[in-house]
């Protein structure tokens, strides 16, 4: 599985109606094997931005998107194609259902329902937090609705995935359990781009760029 951005330009308005330039040619390579990628970059810099982009749920932009080598449609139908099959996304607020329990929003992650209770109950084990299947997410902690979010991402099963500030609400220790994770996702052949503040997590990436001035950088 290849990713592939080239050229990107996105401008954004701001709430006084000015505009300003988010990407400014920026380019994006992911390789074939399964890897890691951490974007790191300030606050408001464009990371979930960008991930929303890579996760096609944001058409709009100029440049092109190459997924597995061929030009990604912007149309919805496309897009959605591109999510389901290939795209697990940890966002940065969760996006649970709220009234629903943890197993129920862990099993809407799985694209096949045949065999979905029992994958979804082992990704919740993964992720430290099988105890808590039965319970309504609107009763949980911030890093217990963080971690929900990731089993339901894991369910999937997908090709890549994405994480924006996968530990954001996490301590230390969750923290590392969830490095634990991503490092098995990888074993398990899915490449991983991980936005993070945390440089604990970044170092856990094969590769870092630094996203400042409407492009990637190099670490
Ligand atoms: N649809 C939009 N319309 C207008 N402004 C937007 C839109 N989407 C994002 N922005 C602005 O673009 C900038 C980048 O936002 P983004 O959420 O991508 O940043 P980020 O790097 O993820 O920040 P953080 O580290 O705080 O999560 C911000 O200034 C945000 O206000
Ligand atoms: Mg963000």
């Amino acid at each position: 599985m290849t990713i592939e951005l080239t050229s990107i330009h996105k401008s954004i308005t701001e709430a006084n109606g000015e505009k300003r330039e988010l990407f400014d040619d920026l380019e994006f390579r992911l390789g074939d094997a399964p890897t890691s990628v951490a974007i790191m970059g300030r606050s408001g810099s464009g990371k979930t931005s960008l991930l929303r982009i890579i996760a096609g749920l944001d058409p709009h932009y100029s440049g092109s998107y190459f997924f597995d080598g061929e030009v990604l449609g912007r149309d919805a139908v496309n897009l959605a194609r591109l999510r389901w099959r290939s795209i697990g996304f940890i966002t940065q607020h969760f996006d649970l259902l709220q009234d629903r329990t943890v197993l129920r929003n862990v099993m809407f992650g799985c694209p096949d329902r045949r065999g979905s209770k029992a994958r979804s109950r082992e990704c919740l084990e993964r992720v430290g937090i099988s105890a808590l299947a039965s319970k309504r997410v609107n009763r949980l902690s911030g890093g217990e609705s963080q971690r929900v979010a990731i089993a339901r991402a894991l369910a999937k099963q997908p090709r890549v995935l994405l994480a924006d500030e996968p530990t954001g609400a996490l301590d230390a220790e969750s923290e590392e359990l969830i490095l634990d994770v991503f490092d098995t996702v990888k074993r398990m052949g899915t490449s991983l781009i991980v936005a993070t503040h945390s440089e604990r997590v970044a170092a856990s990436c094969e590769r870092i760029v630094h996203l400042a001035d409407g492009r990637l950088h190099s670490a």
